[in-house]
């Protein structure tokens, strides 16, 4: 909540009406080993947009990654070279592998199912201001997390953030073998939040204050074939009038399918 005080001071110098050079002379090392388009440009945008400048390398054909250099080494090399790190890569546990191996800030832009932690606050930071505008409070409120449960990264990361608060109300739907990780429900439950696992979206939907969807992570499944996702799944409008309440807020990481 300190850092979404510094957010609100710096909307007008992302949208150009301040100017800040608070970041002159430091250099963004930008590891995507995945594809982005928002975390990448985003990150890349602030640090510029601050005086400070970007170096960065996509996928892994275009780095030593391709020649079989490891985690570690590369990490220690770009440190040598940037003032911090902000790192997207499909392993799950491997952006705290950097982080291990250097020194310098790392910033997870999201390791493979595991977490998105920046996407996480940033969602947070929308849905304050949309309930502030609407007179709600995080405390109590009823969200619901639909679609890739399982491989979808960014709702585990607000999943977790979002239990910091009292008294929440999770409906997670997903189809059945995309489910949230058990370890993940029984964190967010012992936090005292009551937290209620559904296939049906029309059940999982009623009455929720905050609709969170995701796109199924298709980079993901190596094969597997998804049952019960169906078109029916998708967020509709109608489903949204019959079951949710006006002042309902619909979210998504994007990009969407
Ligand atoms: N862009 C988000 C992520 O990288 C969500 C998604 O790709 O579905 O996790
Ligand atoms: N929301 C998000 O992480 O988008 P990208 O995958 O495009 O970076």
């Amino acid at each position: 909540e300190d850092l979404f005080q510094v957010a609100d001071l710096m909307q007008p110098i992302a949208r150009r009406q301040k100017v800040s050079r608070v970041l002159v002379g430091a250099v963004l090392g930008s590891l995507f080993f995945e594809a982005s388009t928002r975390t990448r440009v985003s990150f890349g945008a602030a640090f510029c947009r601050l005086g400070g400048s970007v170096c960065d390398t996509t996928g892994f054909t275009f780095s030593s990654m391709a020649k079989g250099e490891s985690i570690y080494d590369t990490s220690r090399v770009m440190s040598g070279y940037v003032d911090a790190l902000v790192v997207r890569h499909p392993e799950q546990g491997s952006v705290a592998e950097f982080a291990r191996a250097t020194h310098i800030p790392v910033i997870n832009a999201g390791d493979g199912p595991g977490e998105h932690p920046s996407q996480a606050i940033l969602d947070l930071y929308t849905l304050q201001r949309e309930f502030s505008r609407l007179g709600k409070l995080v405390d109590g409120t009823h969200v619901a997390m639909v679609g890739d449960l399982k491989y979808g990264r960014t709702v585990h990361s607000l999943f977790r953030l979002l239990a910091l608060y009292r008294g929440l109300k999770f409906t997670l739907v997903a189809p059945p073998s995309l489910e949230m990780p058990s370890h993940l429900i029984e964190l967010v439950a012992r936090n005292g939040h009551v937290v209620e696992v559904t296939p049906s979206l029309e059940n999982g939907l009623r009455g929720a204050d905050v609709v969170y969807a995701t796109r199924i992570q298709t980079e993901r499944l190596a094969g597997e074939t998804v049952e019960g996702y169906t078109p029916e799944f998708q967020i509709r409008k109608a489903l949204v009038d019959a079951v949710c309440k006006p002042d309902t807020v619909l979210m998504h990481p994007l990009p969407r399918d």
